[in-house]
């Protein structure tokens, strides 16, 4: 039987992502309107679905939920905040804070997301946390503070700007002695996988990884992590 290519099972919205990179690369459009497109994809699918981890972006049960994202937790090596970096309805901000207190730590959790329309949803479902929800565009947010933790997908922005993306997080909303934290994503093997080994070809010290088997056994869900 054919198996489904594996940027498919990787990337499911990868007609979406080649779509606007090559859109890109073309100069038929420019960035701000290659994140414009992405986010008029993803508002309407979030918005339409019904359970918190589908208007998060994650088909499948809360089981299914719970492994793929608890894993963020091993790049959690102390108390602090926690900015999530397209927080769609701020679903993995609430589990994060459960996860840690699970293991014993605190977690202050903020959010940061693209979309007015999903930041809206979000703060309507976490009306204590409603102040610590922010509508920015994570390449140009200007924040009033700096966090501990902050966790976000590199492609959240265009292929050539993902190492900017990087960066900018790091010199400016990352506190001092924190943590960027990547993922989950789906990567490959045990060992440092071509994300990880792209990050290092930028100069980042990759200070961790972490990973857990996949449904699909080309792969593995990982997060990995550069201390500031
Ligand atoms: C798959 S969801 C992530 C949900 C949850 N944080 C998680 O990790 O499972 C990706 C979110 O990132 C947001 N996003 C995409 N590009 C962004 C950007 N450049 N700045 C801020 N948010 C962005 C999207 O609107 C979407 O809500």
């Amino acid at each position: 039987m054919d198996r489904e290519p594996i940027a498919a099972v990787k990337d499911k919205a990868h007609w979406l992502t080649e779509r606007v990179e090559a859109a890109l690369e073309s100069g038929e459009i420019d960035e701000a309107e290659w994140h414009r497109q992405v986010a008029e994809v993803i508002t309407p699918a979030y918005l339409a679905a019904d359970t918190p981890w589908g208007q998060s972006g994650k088909m499948g049960d809360e089981d299914g939920w719970n492994y793929a994202r608890s894993l963020i937790c091993d790049a959690i090596d102390g108390d602090g905040s926690f900015l999530d970096v397209g927080c769609a309805n701020g679903f993995l901000m609430e589990c994060m804070k459960r996860w840690a207190v699970e293991r014993g730590l605190r977690v202050q959790p903020y959010g940061l997301d693209i979309s007015p329309e999903l930041v809206e949803l979000a703060r309507e479902r976490l009306p204590n946390w409603a102040g610590r929800i922010y509508t920015g565009n994570v390449m140009t947010w200007r924040a009033a503070q700096r966090f501990d933790f902050v966790r976000t997908g590199l492609e959240y922005a265009p292929s050539r700007r993902r190492r900017d993306l990087a960066r900018r997080i790091l010199d400016d909303l990352v506190a001092e002695g924190g943590r960027l934290i990547v993922g989950t994503y789906h990567g490959e093997g045990v060992g440092p996988d071509s994300l990880e080994r792209e990050m290092e070809s930028w100069g980042f010290a990759v200070a961790g990884h972490t990973s857990r088997p996949h449904r699909d056994d080309r792969l593995v869900y990982r997060v990995l992590w550069i201390d500031a």
